[in-house]
């Protein structure tokens, strides 16, 4: 029988209560919706990427308080804030006495389609399961990780993994081939459950070809794979954010990106390329159409796990 997988403590050790993540974003190589469940969620089928744009979050402990701090004043520091609200998790799933305070130093765009806040919680699960040595195991976290919303599971690991039911079950998958990921934010945000909406009204017969994307993985094809990336959400945006995305996708393959997608429900769209000055090309050329503009590695699984 195997071992139950725990987290790797690759990050410094803790000094006085306090301790470093760093949660990275998550880009959607591709995202299918198979229906509207009877809870008012949907089944999805989708391929999921961590890339090295990240922030940086810190977790003290408290005699009980809960709260967040961050470099962005609209970002809420109640548990309006998955982060906090992970940590609130976190300690009445495990019955532990006492509370956190977060500090996040954000670099993903908020509001973008990259899992920023998701991976935010993620991390301050990771920080607390060490900092309070209770040493759950990665699928415990996972599971608690579903509580708080639907990519926060997929966040806690990272890597390339297919997440299906509403994003919480989870299959890792072998990795992207390394590549230079330019990660566009347009600007315009889009509400995530009014484009579930609009996806059940339509009837959209364009698919991505999951198992597809998935062949390619297991032969290392990095062409096969940028082949396939699809995003369902690109059907249902509105005219003017629709010919905004066409125009950013067109720009990065026009310089070079073996595939373009938008990331979730976006507004972030991304290019995947096997060269890495045609990525700084293609980041100069996309800059007037972005209000922020990343340059980054894909990422493989990071703290994986001693099995
Ligand atoms: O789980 P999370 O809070 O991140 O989801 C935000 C919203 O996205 C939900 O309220 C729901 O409208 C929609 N959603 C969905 N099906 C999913 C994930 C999210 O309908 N699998």
């Amino acid at each position: 029988m195997s071992m139950p997988e725990k987290i790797a403590h690759e990050q410094a050790p803790e000094r006085g209560g306090c301790a470093h993540e760093k949660a990275f974003a998550k880009l959607n190589l591709s995202l299918d919706v198979l229906g509207k469940r009877p809870d008012g969620y949907h089944d999805l089928r989708m391929v999921m990427q961590s890339a090295a744009l990240y922030d940086d979050v810190t977790v003290e402990l408290t005699n009980g308080a809960f709260s967040a701090e961050t470099n962005r004043s609209y970002i809420p520091g109640d548990e309006k804030n998955l982060a906090v609200k992970a940590a609130l998790c976190f300690f009445s799933e495990t019955g532990l006495p006492g509370g956190a305070h977060i500090t996040l130093h954000k670099r993903i765009p908020v509001c973008a389609g990259l899992g920023g806040g998701s991976s935010d919680a993620a991390a301050v699960l990771r920080a607390l399961n060490r900092l309070t040595r209770t040493e759950l195991p990665v699928a415990a976290l996972e599971e608690m990780a579903a509580k708080i919303g639907s990519d926060v599971p997929f966040c806690v690991r990272g890597g390339t993994v297919l997440a299906e039911g509403r994003g919480e079950r989870l299959t890792p998958l072998p990795p992207l081939p390394d590549c230079s990921i330019v990660i566009c934010m347009p600007g315009f945000t889009a509400s995530t459950p009014e484009l579930f909406a609009r996806m059940d009204e339509k009837t959209l017969r364009c698919r991505p070809d999951t198992d597809g994307l998935i062949k390619a993985l297991g032969e290392g094809s990095f062409t096969g794979v940028a082949r396939r990336m699809y995003n369902m959400f690109e059907d249902v945006l509105d005219r003017r954010a629709a010919m905004l995305v066409a125009q950013i996708k067109g720009l990065l393959l026009d310089h070079g990106a073996a595939g373009a997608l938008m990331s979730g429900t976006g507004s972030s769209v991304y290019g995947l390329f096997a060269d890495a000055s045609a990525a700084e090309r293609a980041r100069d050329a996309a800059a007037p159409l972005c209000r922020e503009l990343f340059l980054v590695q894909s990422l493989p699984m990071r703290n994986i796990l001693n099995v």
